[in-house]
């Protein structure tokens, strides 16, 4: 395959030195109805802003450059087909749990998915079997799937359709996705990814494996965060076992009839620059994170966790690009330290939950940024710094599926203080970072800990999230 090519780019390229008068959609017509956007992004960009027609092929029914497009990312990512998805991994999720689940049937996932995912199984009408992942003593970030763990859930489960893996989560865990696929298989069960965080998986040397290479069925990869693409620009893969044609029908269920080729071509670029540089550029983001990592951790005071955590289990792999960074030594929050980042040293982190701070380190990084970057942490641990809290650790309650998410969501709901909703059935998703594990889903009882842990996470400042009342004082519950 030629990977120096770029159908979708080189079709819009014709195109835009073609001089075609538009008679059609979009209405800014290459940016002359609209100067003022034209002025702020761009005349090339405008220009580019166009509509599907014969010579650039349509995304919902590809037969072309799109076609050309798809089997070159195939080819790329190693799988059997790879569809271009411009909304977001969320789409792409979207997609595989409507695609593998019907209304009552089962999956296997971890806990700490994103909320992406339990929002599909409201689409889905499927039923969660969460397989609990364990939260790690000290850094307090929920952990992979243990191997053990996932077959007690299949033996418990036989009937459910599909299991769903995590490679990685937001903080570079991941769990044994070789085994769990194997044993996934040997049950006749898909194998669903959510490699949102792990677009680089297929490019660089020495990563974790990606799910196409250990043999899942379908992943979700958002080429936007580490491949370098136009923000919400993805990829769904797919492996042999999966009709491409009938998979095309489900993401055309809820994929735009307009999708952007701002998005498509950025995909296309991305994809070829990462085939053709992408182990170069990988081992470059590797060298700096390892560097970033070596240079915080000599300050004795925070701690940049990697590789060594690995224990074969719940912490199978571990993604070096990541660099995540616990706080607790320097007293301050993740969030503290994310905030003092930008206010004093115009450094935007991409995350910071009470224990963590989390820097993305990728392809457009420079290693005078890491030198900032550090050496901003360093002075932070000089001016800032507090006797180290030992935060407690708190046991995260377990999930009591009452009804399928869908049920809950569209059930009558009222809402309730948190603290009167015991015994009830939540109709809304109630996310704490940290862990990063939601601690109720749509459907789910509202026990005595459900309640223990949303104040618990409430009085450590945790970012709770999904809730209606933005407050997070009043929960919706099915009535
Ligand atoms: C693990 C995970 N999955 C899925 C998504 C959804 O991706 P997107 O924002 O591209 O829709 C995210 C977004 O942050 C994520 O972190």
């Amino acid at each position: 395959m030629n990977q120096t090519r770029a159908p979708i780019v080189e079709a819009l390229d014709a195109l835009r030195k073609a001089r075609v008068v538009p008679f059609d959609v979009p209405g800014h017509k290459r940016g002359k109805g609209n100067p003022e956007l034209t002025e702020f992004l761009g005349e090339r960009c405008l220009s580019v802003d166009v509509n599907s027609m014969r010579p650039l092929d349509n995304l919902g029914h590809p037969v072309s450059v799109i076609r050309e497009a798809e089997m070159l990312a195939a080819g790329a990512f190693g799988a059997a087909h790879a569809f271009f998805i411009v909304n977001g991994a969320t789409a792409a999720v979207q997609a595989m749990l409507l695609h593998s689940l019907r209304a009552g049937d089962t999956v296997i996932l971890p806990r700490n998915v994103h909320k992406s995912v339990i929002n599909a199984l409201i689409l889905s009408g499927a039923t969660p079997v969460y397989v609990d992942t364990p939260v790690h003593p000290s850094l307090h970030i929920a952990l992979g799937m243990r191997i053990e763990d996932v077959a007690a859930a299949i033996k418990l489960h036989p009937e459910a359709k599909a299991v769903f893996v995590n490679n990685p989560t937001y903080y570079g865990i991941c769990s044994d996705m070789a085994a769990i696929t194997r044993l996934a298989h040997e049950h006749n069960m898909l194998v669903l990814a959510d490699e949102a965080h792990g677009a680089h998986f297929y490019f660089g040397h020495n990563m974790p494996l990606s799910a196409m290479e250990a043999g899942a069925d379908m992943s979700a990869v958002s080429m936007h965060k580490s491949g370098g693409s136009l923000t919400q620009s993805s990829f769904l893969l797919c492996g042999e076992a999966i009709s491409p044609e009938a998979l095309r029908q489900t993401i055309n269920l809820t994929q735009t009839t307009s999708a952007s080729y701002l998005l498509l071509a950025s995909l296309d670029l991305s994809r070829k620059n990462l085939a053709l540089k992408g182990k170069a550029i990988f081992s470059h983001v590797r060298d700096m994170a390892n560097y970033a990592r070596e240079e915080i951790n000599k300050s004795g005071a925070y701690y940049a966790y990697s590789r060594e955590l690995a224990d074969g289990g719940a912490i199978y792999d571990f993604d070096v690009t990541k660099l995540s960074v616990a706080t607790g030594g320097v007293g301050l929050t993740g969030v503290e330290v994310y905030d003092l980042l930008r206010d004093e040293y115009d450094i935007q982190a991409e995350f910071g939950d009470t224990s963590n701070l989390l820097a993305y380190v990728s392809v457009g990084d420079r290693p005078r940024d890491i030198e900032r970057l550090v050496g901003a942490l360093a002075e932070i641990a000089r001016r800032f710094r507090r006797p180290p809290a030992e935060l407690p650790a708190y046991p995260m309650p377990k999930a009591n599926v009452i009804m399928s998410p869908r049920e809950a969501y569209y059930a009558a709901k009222e809402s309730l203080p948190i603290p009167q909703s015991r015994g009830r059935v939540s109709g809304e998703i109630v996310m704490a970072y940290p862990p990063g594990i939601p601690i109720l889903a749509p459907g789910e009882e509202i026990t005595d800990e459900a309640i223990a842990y949303i104040r618990f996470a409430k009085e450590r400042g945790c970012m709770l999230s999904g809730m209606r009342d933005f407050g997070a004082e009043c929960v919706r519950v099915v009535k």
